[in-house]
């Protein structure tokens, strides 16, 4: 998995910041209310380092509350749960803009309570959305408004960023408000030694899949099953999952896999391995779906670290589905780089038509000002999602602060009523999280912490998470696999953030009463209310992949998503030979019982992290593999029979 860090710079604050102190906020006006304070891990490790010039401007947002959004849970339910009588209903995007459009009166509200701090309706802007409010603000105006200090904030490792510590709104206008930006969170500026080109960080992306470090020698690439213990192939993921069919509706079925730039494929890459195993498909090329300016760059880059990710999705979910179209979601441009919500916003119109669009903090803000940054109008709605969606990108759930995670989680919900299967990587940490960090007791990341580190989006009720599987060492690919203990972990776990959806509530119980982990409190949310995952998963180890001109083997959940997200494609296909739909968001199938003879239960190895073994896979659900393995048959029996 590569792990965004939802950080972003916005070059210009930092720019027009400025080292000259100015008088702290004039004295509030009526009584406000602290609406949301900085998270005890930012506070702890970005120190206050100046103030930042009173008359430099910061585009404000306002985060509107959406109308209905508490009945959004069973919404999506209503049309993914197979007990439901409107299964498979999906609604169309501009019935899902409507429904949860922010009430007038909420709009009202903001728009008056800014009037009366000077913001008249020419500062105001309601975007097409509804969902935010802009203004073109000074950080003087913004202190004022928000009774607030903003400085430029400063981590040990150099980087910067800006905001303040908390801020506060009229207690009359808190209950229309979701959030402000910016504000509490942290937008981060890494040290200029980086090259722009080369940084990941730049788009958030802080490292890739991993890798042995072996390469494969051309001589030696499997011709059978009898090395899937050492060396997995399209032919060995067939054998594992029984997946045994070519799909035929593809000038109708839609997949998708999204890249963050710089992450790009290499064509003579993906040609080399197809040569080997997939010959009919050499020349194949996934249909560029530009997000913010997202290129394929990779043949100039040509590094793992630049070409891993995406030459390894697309090898396999190519070879796997074949001859499906795939489209690769490209987001962002070389400079910004792009975070989930700039690819949330060009694949889903009511993201930024209507629900609320970016948070300037994480995302790119286009049009890119900087040298070589992308000069269109941002990218939204510019294509229809995809059936399925795979993602290997993550980050971690404590990096932010709730409310923008909680934003953003709905906004997998809407794709999920339209019909969209969401698949994530749930990271390669066990349950440590980016960079192997854990949580301190005051929840902060540290290499010195050992509480339990979930990530995000795969916390998220409503995308589904997949872990990652190993063929053991020395076994025939007929063996049960174990969970992955080689090179990485499957990420898994319990949220922090969010709580048990029903889907999961008897699976999560069961795996509590049948088999207690030996963890209290002080490791992890043991409340037995809270999100586990990840959902189901995929083998994760030794991936024969051609890259940068050799074969290497590669390791990772970031492997499994796609491979995952390839059997739901071919499922879909089935469906609508069949005259259906597609599944949509499938965790409420999976968990039921109708789904039960459709994964190979997991039941030994562990997610090690944080100094500890980790939990272990058991009988039944379990936070390192999920509920398994798919049985490809029978996962497609399980949703041929469903409406
Ligand atoms: C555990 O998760 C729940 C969500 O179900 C949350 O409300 C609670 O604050 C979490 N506890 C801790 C200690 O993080």
């Amino acid at each position: 998995m590569l792990c965004i860090s939802f950080t972003r710079i916005v070059n210009l604050l930092l720019l027009l910041s400025a080292a000259n102190v100015l008088a702290g906020p004039l004295a509030s006006r009526g009584p406000r209310i602290v609406h949301e304070k900085r998270s005890p891990h930012a506070a702890a490790t970005w120190q206050k380092h100046r103030r930042v010039d009173a008359r430099a401007p910061v585009p404000i947002r306002v985060g509107l509350k959406q109308r209905n959004i508490h009945e959004i849970e069973d919404l999506l339910y209503s049309v993914s749960d197979p007990a439901s009588p409107k299964y498979g209903q999906h609604w169309e995007y501009h019935e899902i803009a409507q429904h949860f459009a922010p009430e007038d009166e909420t709009i009202a509200a903001v728009k008056e309570w800014l009037a009366e701090e000077g913001f008249g309706p020419e500062r105001v802007r309601l975007t097409s959305t509804k969902g935010w409010i802009e203004i073109d603000a000074t950080f003087g105006e913004a202190e004022r408004l928000l009774d607030t200090e903003y400085h430029v904030y400063r981590h040990d490792d150099g980087s910067e960023h800006v905001g303040c510590d908390e801020y506060s709104i009229p207690a009359h206008v808190r209950h229309h408000v979701d959030l402000v930006t910016p504000t509490v969170n942290v937008m981060r500026k890494r040290t200029s030694s980086d090259n722009p080109r080369r940084s990941l960080s730049k788009g958030g992306i802080v490292r890739g899949p991993k890798t042995n470090g072996k390469k494969v020698a051309a001589a030696v690439l499997p011709t059978d099953l009898s090395t899937c213990d050492t060396m997995i192939t399209p032919d060995c993921l067939r054998a594992l999952y029984n997946i045994n069919m070519s799909p035929t509706e593809t000038a109708v079925n839609t997949f998708a896999i999204v890249e963050f730039t710089p992450q790009s494929y290499v064509q003579s890459d993906l040609n080399m391995f197809f040569a080997n195993f997939s010959p009919s498909q050499v020349g194949t090329t996934p249909i560029l779906v530009s997000i913010d300016g997202g290129e394929p760059t990779a043949t100039v880059e040509n590094s793992f670290d630049i070409n891993g990710e995406s030459d390894l999705d697309f090898e396999y979910a190519f070879a796997l589905t074949n001859p499906q179209p795939i489209q690769l979601y490209q987001a962002g441009d070389a400079v910004e780089g792009a975070s989930f919500n700039n690819y949330l916003d060009a694949i889903d119109g009511t993201f930024c038509t209507f629900q609320g669009g970016d948070n300037p903090q994480f995302d790119g803000i286009y049009p890119d000002t900087a040298r070589g940054g992308f000069k269109g109008a941002e990218s939204c709605g510019i294509v229809k999602p995809a059936n399925v969606i795979s993602v290997s990108y993550g980050g971690d759930e404590a990096a932010v602060t709730a409310a923008y995670f909680q934003r953003e989680c709905t906004e997998y919900a809407k794709l999920g009523m339209a019909g969209v299967s969401v698949f994530y990587s749930s990271g390669d940490n066990g349950v440590a999280g980016n960079g192997g960090e854990c949580l301190t007791t005051r929840n902060q990341e540290s290499t010195r912490g050992t509480r339990f580190n979930p990530g995000f989006p795969v916390s998220c009720p409503f995308i589904t998470a997949v872990g990652a599987t190993q063929v053991d060492p020395g076994n025939p690919v007929t063996a049960p696999e174990g969970a992955c203990e080689q090179v990485i972990f499957s990420g898994g776990g319990f949220s922090n953030v969010f709580g048990i959806p029903s889907y999961q509530s008897s699976a999560v119980a069961s795996f509590f009463a049948n088999h207690p982990p030996p963890f209290t409190a002080a490791q992890f949310n043991n409340s037995k209310t809270s999100r586990g995952y990840p959902d189901l998963s995929a083998n994760g180890a030794n991936y024969v992949i051609a890259i940068d001109g050799e074969f290497s083997l590669v390791f990772g959940t970031s492997a499994s998503s796609p491979v995952v997200a390839s059997m739901v494609t071919l499922i879909n296909d089935a469906r609508i030979a069949a005259g259906k739909g597609p599944v949509g968001f499938i965790n409420p199938s999976i968990y039921s019982s109708a789904f039960a003879s459709a994964f190979n239960d997991i039941t030994h190895g562990g997610n090690q992290g944080c100094g500890t073994a980790g939990f272990t896979a058991v009988t039944g659900w379990d936070p390192v593999t999920g509920l398994g393995t798919p049985n490809f048959p029978n996962l497609l029996a399980a949703f041929l029979a469903l409406p």
